[in-house]
């Protein structure tokens, strides 16, 4: 097979590939300067590389320690970005009251695709505060393009990333409703994100009044197997569309049971935790996944009654495509520390 080394070679003057690791600190991520657009952009290129199954990732294994906690090794390679590696990132919900810790951590480990070598190995947190949200609103765009108003339960990392990044795409909104269980993060998401958004930020008073009040909804709150219920099957309407990030958590199933398209970002992955016992009521159908739908390989929304569910769980390919831009600026700013193998 002939490799196509141009992108190696360009590496290759940059870091001794074998020799050396570029690591990278969360704020040295932050730091590389991409901004909001540009990594909505790249999060689109990863789900286009996904529907069009121009990609290799596996789905998710994990160890877990304890009830209701996940390791992950997310592991992909898309060859189009020149970008392979893995991300290890944690999920333990009960860190905030137990330590005092954000629920999520985690590390992106980027490869050089043809000897193998490790690159880099930066902080995960940060790509996965802003990937997130950038499918959400790559997603909202697609199913819902002329909402608005949006609804954002859960107002913690994600919450905050979400809301900020929802007007990017969403041309129309004019209100965001959000609702959190703890009051000092809506007021927390509020002054840091009313600032720099011009769509009003309107705190519910509870879920009801926010699933009543938005087209399109979204929850990153919790992931648990039991589902909480929090959002009654009463309560929505046809017509709206629900993205959640927490899987099967917030909602009560019988809303993704009853909707019109069920889609998800990736069908082996929402398996997977099926297997795992994060469906107790089983697993709805599943229309298509996210990407297709970016890709314009598979019809969104067909009318304005259609309910539609679209879970994204969160993919390797968007941490892959968006450590590789990570790790190509990092190298051209001269950040990070080159630490020997
Ligand atoms: N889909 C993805 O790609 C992806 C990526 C990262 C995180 N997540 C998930 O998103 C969720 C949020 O992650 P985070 O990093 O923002 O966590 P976080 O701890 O920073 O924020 C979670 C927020 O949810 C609130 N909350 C908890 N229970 C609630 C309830 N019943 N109603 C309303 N609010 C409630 C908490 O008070 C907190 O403010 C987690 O479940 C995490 O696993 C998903």
């Amino acid at each position: 097979m002939e490799l196509d080394l141009k992108d190696r070679d360009w590496l290759s003057q940059k870091i001794n590939i074998g020799e050396e690791v570029l690591y990278l600190t969360r704020k040295e991520c932050e730091s590389v300067g991409l901004s909001i657009d540009e990594i909505i952009k790249l999060t689109e290129d990863a789900l286009v590389a996904h529907g069009k199954k121009e990609y290799e990732m596996p789905a998710k294994i994990g160890i877990h320690p304890l009830p209701e906690v996940f390791f992950h090794a997310m592991p992909a390679y898309v060859p189009s970005k020149h970008a392979a590696g893995m991300k290890w990132i944690e999920c333990f919900p009960k860190n905030h009251e137990r330590f005092n810790l954000p629920q999520t951590s985690g590390l992106l480990i980027m490869n050089d695709e043809y000897s193998g070598w490790p690159l880099a190995i930066m902080d995960a947190t940060w790509i996965t505060a802003m990937r997130t949200p950038a499918v959400t609103a790559l997603a909202a765009a697609a199913l819902h393009p002329d909402a608005e108003t949006f609804g954002m339960f859960g107002c913690g990392v994600q919450g905050t990333a979400h809301v900020e990044f929802m007007p990017h795409l969403l041309k129309n909104l004019k209100r965001i409703y959000i609702y959190d269980v703890r009051e000092d993060a809506m007021d927390k998401l509020i002054e840091e994100v009313q600032p720099k958004i011009d769509v009003e930020i309107i705190k519910g008073r509870n879920p009801e009044e926010v699933v009543k009040n938005c087209e399109v909804l979204c929850s990153a709150t919790l992931i648990l197997k039991t589902p909480l219920k929090v959002v009654k099957d009463e309560w929505v309407t046809k017509g709206q569309t629900i993205l959640p990030c927490d899987l099967n958590t917030y909602w009560d199933p019988l809303i993704t049971k009853r909707a019109d398209k069920y889609i998800v970002d990736s069908i082996e992955e929402h398996e997977l935790f099926d297997k795992m016992g994060y469906f107790p009521d089983g697993l709805p159908e599943i229309y298509c996944e996210t990407g297709e739908i970016i890709a314009g390989l598979k019809k969104g929304r067909e009318n304005q009654n259609e309910l539609i569910v679209n879970s994204n769980i969160g993919m390797a390919v968007e941490d892959v495509v968006l450590g590789r831009e990570i790790l190509n600026r990092a190298l051209n700013l001269g950040l990070g520390r080159k630490l020997p193998l």
